[in-house]
C-alpha cells in the first residue's frame, strides 16, 4: 500500500488517480488545510475503487504512528506542504516548521517502521535563478524564497537520510509549472480566493469571474517580451510518480529528477492556446514585472527519459482543453 500525504492536494489526487490505475493500493494521509474530502469522493468516482483516506497532519508524530500500524504501508509519497511563495514570504517560521517538521516526522515514523521508499515533491525553485536553460539536474541549487529553502533543505536532510542508512530509497521529484486537470474535469486545481498562478487565473478570466488578466512583464529578453515556463499536464506529472515508485523499487540511495516537458511557453502563447480550447476571450493588459519572477525556465528532461522511462505526452493545448473542462464544472458546482 502506499501512503500519498497531501493527497487531496492538486497534483496529490491526480497522482492516486494514476497510482490506481497503475494497480497500487492508495492510501492518502490530509488534514485538508487547503483541499476538501469532496476531492477524494472525486478520485473514487474516476477509479472506480474506494480510497483509503484518513485525516491527519502529517507533523502529529503520534497520528502518524497510529496510521503505519493500521496499515501496511510499503512505499510513501510526500506532498503535504504549505506551497505559496508570496506567502512563504510574509509567514517565514510557518512555512519551515510545517514543511520540515512535517517531513521529518514522517522520516522518523517510517524509520521506525522500516518503510524506507519514499517519493519527495520537490520543485524546479531549487535552482538557483542564474543557470543557463534547459536546467539539468546538476544546475546549481538555491533559492530566493521561505517556500523554495525548505524544499532544498528536505532534499539536504533526505540526503543525509539516505547516507546513514543505505536501505532507503528516495526520488527527489522536481517539478516545473503543473497545470490542466484530470481529463474527466472531476478533479483539478481549486485554489480560494484570488489565484497566484497564471493558468488558474486566466481560467477565471476566461470565465467572467475576474475581469482581466496582468501579464507580470512584457520587456523580459523573451521572443515576446513575457516569462517563459515550462507548463505541464498535472496527469504527466502524476503518471511521472508512477515511474519513479517503479525506479525506486530496485533502487538503493538519493536520485533528483526533473519532472516538465522540457518546452518553454510564454505568457502570451498560454494566453492564446488558453483561448483557442475555450472559445472565450482572455483580456489582458501588460503590467511590471513581478518582484522575484525571472525571465526563463524549462526543463532538460533527458534524466528522466533514461531512468524512469517517462515523457510528458501532452501539449499546450490538451492542458488548456483539460483545464477549461474542470473550470466549467467547478462553476457549476
Ligand atoms: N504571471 C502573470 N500574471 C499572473 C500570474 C503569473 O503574468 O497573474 C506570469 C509570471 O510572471 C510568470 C508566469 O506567469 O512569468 C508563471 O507564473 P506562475 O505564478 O504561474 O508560476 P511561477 O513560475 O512563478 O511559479 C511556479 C510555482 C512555484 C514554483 C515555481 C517553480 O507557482 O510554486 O513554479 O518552478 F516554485
Amino acid at each position: 500500500m502506499i501512503l500519498v500525504t497531501g493527497g487531496a492536494g492538486f497534483i496529490g489526487s491526480h497522482t492516486c488517480v494514476a497510482l490506481s490505475a497503475a494497480g497500487y493500493d492508495v492510501l492518502i494521509a490530509d488534514n485538508f488545510s487547503n483541499s476538501s474530502p469532496e476531492r477524494v469522493d472525486g478520485i473514487s468516482e474516476i477509479t472506480g475503487k474506494s480510497i483509503h483516506c484518513v485525516r491527519a497532519d502529517v507533523c502529529d508524530r503520534g497520528a502518524m504512528e497510529e496510521l503505519f500500524s493500521r496499515y501496511p504501508v510499503d512505499g510513501v509519497i510526500h506532498f503535504a506542504g504549505f506551497k505559496a511563495v508570496g506567502e512563504s514570504v510574509a509567514k517565514p517560521l510557518e512555512y519551515y516548521r510545517n514543511n520540515i517538521d512535517s517531513a521529518l516526522t514522517l522520516c522518523g515514523v517510517m524509520s521506525e517502521r522500516g518503510v524506507r521508499k519514499l517519493i519527495f515533491s520537490s520543485s524546479a525553485t531549487v535552482y538557483r535563478a542564474d543557470n543557463p536553460m534547459p536546467l539539468d539536474e546538476n544546475a546549481l541549487l538555491g533559492c530566493t524564497n521561505p517556500y523554495g529553502w525548505s524544499k532544498l533543505m528536505i532534499e539536504q536532510i533526505l540526503r543525509d537520510l539516505a547516507l546513514s542508512d543505505p536501505g532507503w530509497s528516495i526520488a527527489l521529484l522536481r517539478y516545473f509549472n503543473p497545470i490542466g486537470a484530470h481529463e474527466s474535469g472531476i478533479i483539478g486545481e481549486d485554489p480560494s480566493g484570488i489565484p497566484n498562478n497564471l493558468f488558474p487565473f486566466v481560467s477565471r478570466v476566461a470565465s467572467g469571474e475576474i475581469r482581466k488578466l496582468h501579464v507580470f512583464g512584457s520587456d523580459y529578453p523573451t521572443p515576446d517580451g513575457t516569462g517563459v515556463r515550462d507548463y505541464i499536464h498535472v496527469m504527466d506529472l502524476a503518471e511521472g510518480h508512477v515511474r519513479a515508485l517503479g525506479y525506486i523499487s530496485s533502487f538503493s540511495g538519493v536520485e533528483a529528477f526533473n519532472l516538465g516537458t522540457g518546452k518553454g511557453t510564454s505568457v502570451l502563447e498560454l494566453v492564446r492556446a488558453f483561448e483557442k480550447a475555450s472559445g472565450r476571450p482572455v483580456p489582458y493588459v501588460l503590467d511590471d514585472r513581478r518582484p522575484g519572477d525571472i525571465a526563463v525556465c524549462y526543463a532538460n528532461t533527458g534524466k528522466a527519459e533514461e531512468k524512469l522511462q517517462w515523457k510528458a505526452r501532452y501539449g499546450i493545448g490538451e492542458m488548456c482543453r483539460d483545464g477549461w473542462n474542470w473550470e466549467m464544472r467547478r462553476r457549476k458546482g
